[in-house]
């Protein structure tokens, strides 16, 4: 199916987002918890396609990490998803079609309704593309529902593949900006799987309304790992956020802020241990979401016990994420972290180590016209 942005069928305005993390508040007033009004900039003059074909990657990510809810992620080398994107005769001019999903079969092939397709929609809006169809390929490398930025990856993917077959003119805000279309259609406004997906490394959302990301440099010289022992089963991020409470409490306000704040500090400077004990800290999302989980607080203990820095959902799980300095220790911790899934929650589960990723969505192909 083709769809022109430009068509009758209502597509959420491009500067206009509800950010809604609660659907159910308990004040009773209905009202969204917050409001993000975003301007985005079309480009005036069409852009012209550089090439007739483009593929990119965009990796995992890691979101939250622990008391950083909707505010700090990171994205994970070595996993993560493929988009081939070519211009298409047969599409007409204007408009996005998906051709091939491989890697999962249950998503869509509406552009309206597919992560990719979405976000490549909001970025063809940006660049004012018109006089050319597109076609696009989506290679799923990661698994829905997993807590590792699926959803995210794919949006990366897609407004990386459009921006460069026109010539790279959208910047990293923008590029975002497209892909939050995305994340908010599909599990919620929130900027913490996106950002890291498309800019890489550690990112803060330092603002929503306007976008104001802040990138947070893990030293060059300094080595770090994440354990990444997923379990089977889902964990959709729609439901894990209406788990949470709409009103937190002072004292657990003031706790998570100070650890967000050593973990920020932790990150600038490679400090992996002060990293890992604030990214296990958070009071306020992981105990309403951990219970949900099965198997997961024992999976934390196992990982820490056996020496990690630290330990604590991944995004909305059900991915456990812990840091550690060593590969091969990690595969140790990682064994104990599945067994803990296995005895305590009665879950089959893998583990991967992988290091932190500082280049984010990418080209990887690329077709000069
Ligand atoms: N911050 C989001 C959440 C990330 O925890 O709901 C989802 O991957």
């Amino acid at each position: 199916m083709a769809v022109c942005f430009s068509s009758p069928v209502k597509l959420k305005s491009i500067d206009h987002f509800t950010l809604l993390f609660n659907p159910k508040p308990k004040n009773n007033t209905n009202k969204p918890i917050f409001k993000c009004n975003t301007s985005v900039t079309t480009t005036a003059t069409e852009s012209q396609p550089l090439f007739t074909s483009v593929k990119t990657f965009a990796p995992a990510t890691v979101a939250n990490l622990g008391p950083g809810f909707d505010f700090l992620g990171c994205a994970v080398d070595g996993l993560g998803d493929y988009v081939s994107l070519r211009v298409d005769p047969s599409v007409h001019p204007g408009e996005i079609s998906i051709s091939e999903i491989s890697g999962h079969s249950k998503l869509s092939k509406n552009p309206l309704w597919n992560c990719a397709g979405i976000a490549a929609i909001a970025a063809m809006k940006m660049l004012n593309i018109r006089s050319v169809g597109l076609s696009l390929s989506l290679e799923k490398g990661l698994p829905l529902g997993s807590g590792l930025g699926s959803s995210a990856a794919s949006a990366a993917a897609a407004a990386v593949a459009v921006n460069e077959m026109f010539g790279g003119k959208l910047n990293s805000e923008e590029l975002v900006l497209a892909g939050l279309e995305s994340e908010a259609k599909v599990s919620g406004y929130h900027a913490d799987n996106i950002a890291p997906a498309i800019m890489g490394g550690f990112i803060l959302v330092r603002s929503y309304d306007p976008l104001e990301l802040m990138r947070l440099s893990f030293p060059q010289n300094k080595e770090l790992f994440f354990v990444l022992a997923s379990p089977e089963f889902e964990a959709p991020t729609k439901k894990m956020r209406a788990a949470l409470p709409a009103e937190v409490m002072m004292p657990h306000h003031v706790w998570n802020c100070s650890q967000a704040g050593a973990l920020v500090a932790s990150v600038l400077q490679g400090d992996l241990a002060g990293l890992g004990k604030a990214l296990s800290s958070d009071k306020i999302v992981e105990p309403k979401r951990a219970p949900l989980i099965p198997g997961m607080e024992a999976v934390k203990k196992a990982a820490i016990k056996a020496g990690a820095f630290g330990c604590t959902i991944s995004g909305a799980g059900p991915t456990a994420v812990a840091v550690v300095e060593d590969e091969e220790m990690g595969k140790a911790i990682g064994e104990r972290m599945v067994e803990a899934f296995w005895k305590d929650g009665n879950l089959k589960a893998v583990a991967v180590v992988k290091r932190l990723d500082r280049v984010g969505a990418r080209l990887v192909g690329s077709i000069p016209r």
